[in-house]
């Protein structure tokens, strides 16, 4: 692939996905997790890959707070930079997969235009979104961080649920409601997923 108006030639590995995917014992996708803040997601993605670890699967988690803290430091939470954000981290999720990886991406995602475009730059059989359940009350409720409370103030612009929107997803790979489903019940069915779909073995 080469774009000559930038000057630009794409090179090859000699060494490809499969012959990876062959040599690790397992195969590479993306688990991309949606939802509130509060909802779940980061717990839910670290304890998967302490699990996956565990079974010498080759795993990374992707998470909004630590990306935003280095490559996405750079970008605020209006439209187009939370836009720009995942376009960046789905790019390197991409990377990661074809690095032989299973890559668990933790992010509120919330537009399902910017969760599609995702999925198209992954690549749809190599990609699973996975909706983080749980209630507006209930993330409120259990606020980590003490940002719904800072949000109620006025006093963090644009926070999705209280100032910006989440759209709901319609037809994600998997739901796991974080209300009513245990931490290590959810872990499970995740890697039953990934199981059935020919991830893992
Ligand atoms: S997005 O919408 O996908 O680009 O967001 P993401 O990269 O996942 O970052 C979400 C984390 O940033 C913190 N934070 C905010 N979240 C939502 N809205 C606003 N305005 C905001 N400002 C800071 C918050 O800690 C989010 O982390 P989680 O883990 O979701 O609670």
């Amino acid at each position: 692939m080469i774009q000559r108006e930038r000057n630009l030639t794409w090179h090859a590995s000699k060494v490809d996905r499969k012959e990876r995917e062959e040599r690790n014992g397992h195969g590479s996708c993306v688990i991309w997790f949606t939802g509130l803040s509060g909802s779940g997601k980061s717990t839910l993605a670290f304890a998967l890959e302490r699990e996956l670890f565990d079974r010498g699967i080759f795993s990374y988690v992707l998470d909004g707070d630590n990306v935003r803290h280095g490559l996405n430091g750079d970008l605020g939470f209006s439209e187009a930079d939370r836009k720009e954000n995942l376009r960046r981290i789905a790019e390197m999720s991409r990377l990661f997969t074809d690095a032989g990886m299973i890559v668990l991406s933790a992010f509120i995602s919330p537009h399902a235009q910017d969760r599609e475009m995702v999925r198209n730059i992954v690549g749809p059989e190599q990609f699973a979104e996975v909706y983080v359940k749980c209630s507006l009350e209930e993330c409120e409720k259990r606020d980590p961080k003490g940002l719904y409370v800072k949000a109620r103030k006025g006093e963090i612009p644009e926070f999705t649920g209280i100032s910006a929107p989440y759209d709901i997803p319609v037809e994600p790979e998997m739901v796991i409601d974080t209300e009513h489903t245990s931490l290590q019940e959810s872990v499970d069915q995740l890697i039953q997923f990934l199981i059935q779909k020919g991830f893992a073995g």
